[in-house]
């Protein structure tokens, strides 16, 4: 798919140069008129080019909820490959993910494995909430992830120093609570359209909560004791993460709300100011740099969960820096955020 991004990169790029002003939201409208046609070309690639399938693995160690292990590992790895753990989505499987999104293709070229966490909970959805899938080895759906990065790193010879997580909706939520419960376990992270890590704490359902009681957006003074008793006495780093959100969830129109809620979070732990960031603007969305451990794209031209934007992902893990798409001016501020309830 990276040659796909990068023509359209390309074009856009060259639309914006040649169009002052105006140009950039015409560009952005061309680069979206485009997106039917490149995925459908994408989805053929993907099915039938990938050189390897799916595996399940049993037995790899601690699993008190029985999630399942699902490892893609290309035909020609890397002496000690990078491991990218990708969690499906409610409703999803290893197998939806696999399909739906480009790591298993990136694993191909780059010679990476992926691992497919796969949820048997209702509706596969992850457990998001529970006291044990928010503290370090309680015994919940983040302890059995936790151990797949272990037998990975053991059974493929992985570097453990190159193990990044990512996911969207409630994989992206359960993608903020594997940097809380297990921070050092992780070189980056890249989180899409998920709630914040504790956000459903102490609730009796994560289907559209809000993360706070009428949906107040909080900052570092409570979302950073909630992380940091999620993984008592650790005092080393947190993951780089790149948090990504759209203008409104499928189902319900707060999820923007998420977004934010997960900046203050991760400022919080990094100290950084959130009125403080550098603002790119890339195809039709806004990127929010914060220092080197934080990042935000708001993207308001799509709906939640957002679509997974691969080649950012490896720019992102330092996998392949080059397919960071060219910067263009940002786009026009976003409208304001919809609080509800
Ligand atoms: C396998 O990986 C090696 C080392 O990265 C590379 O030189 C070779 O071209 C790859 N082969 C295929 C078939 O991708
Ligand atoms: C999951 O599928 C069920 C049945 O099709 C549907 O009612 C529900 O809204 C879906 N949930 C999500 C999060 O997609
Ligand atoms: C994942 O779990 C679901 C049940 O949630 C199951 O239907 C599916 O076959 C499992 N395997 C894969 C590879 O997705
Ligand atoms: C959460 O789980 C941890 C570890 O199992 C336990 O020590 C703690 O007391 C629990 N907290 C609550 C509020 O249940
Ligand atoms: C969640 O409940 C526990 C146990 O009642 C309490 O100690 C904790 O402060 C609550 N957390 C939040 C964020 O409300």
């Amino acid at each position: 798919m990276g040659p796909f991004f990068r023509r359209i990169y390309r074009a856009v790029k060259g639309w914006s140069t040649s169009v002052h002003s105006g140009g950039i939201i015409s560009a952005a409208m061309a680069y979206f008129a485009w997106t039917p046609v490149m995925l459908s070309i994408l989805w053929f690639g993907l099915v039938a080019g990938l050189t390897s399938t799916l595996q399940q693995v049993t037995d790899f160690g601690i699993n008190p909820t029985n999630v399942g292990m699902f490892v893609y590992v290309p035909t020609n790895i890397t002496a000690t490959p990078a491991v990218v753990v990708a969690i499906h989505d409610c409703n999803g499987t290893a197998q939806t993910y696999l399909t739906s999104t480009p790591y298993a293709q990136f694993a191909d070229t780059y010679g990476f494995i992926v691992v497919y966490p796969n949820s048997t909970n209702a509706g596969s959805c992850w457990d998001v909430r529970s006291n044990a899938t928010l503290t370090h080895n309680g015994g919940g759906d983040s302890q059995g992830i936790a151990s797949m990065v272990g037998y990975a790193i053991s059974t493929y010879s992985a570097d453990p120093t190159r193990v990044f997580v990512t996911g969207t909706a409630s994989g992206g939520t359960m993608t903020n609570i594997l940097c809380a419960v297990y921070p050092d376990l992780w070189r980056a992270a890249s989180a899409y359209s998920g709630a914040a890590a504790g956000c459903f704490v102490n609730t009796s359902s994560d289907a559209g909560a809000f993360c706070t009681p009428d949906d107040i957006i909080m900052d570092g003074s409570y979302w950073v004791p909630l992380v940091r008793a999620m993984n008592p006495g650790y005092t080393g780093a947190y993951p780089p993460i790149s948090v990504w959100y759209g203008e409104t969830n499928f189902f319900n129109a707060y999820l923007t709300s998420y977004g934010l809620q997960s900046l203050e979070e991760w400022a919080g732990i990094f100290e950084y100011d959130t009125n403080e960031y550098q603002a790119l603007g890339f195809n039709g969305y806004q990127k929010q740099i914060y220092g080197p451990n934080l990042q935000t794209n708001f993207d308001y031209d799509e709906v939640d969960p957002l679509p997974v934007h691969g080649d950012e992902d490896m720019a992102w893990f330092g996998i392949d820096p080059s397919l960071a798409p060219p910067v263009l001016p940002p786009p026009p501020p976003p409208p304001p955020v919809q609080h509800f309830g």
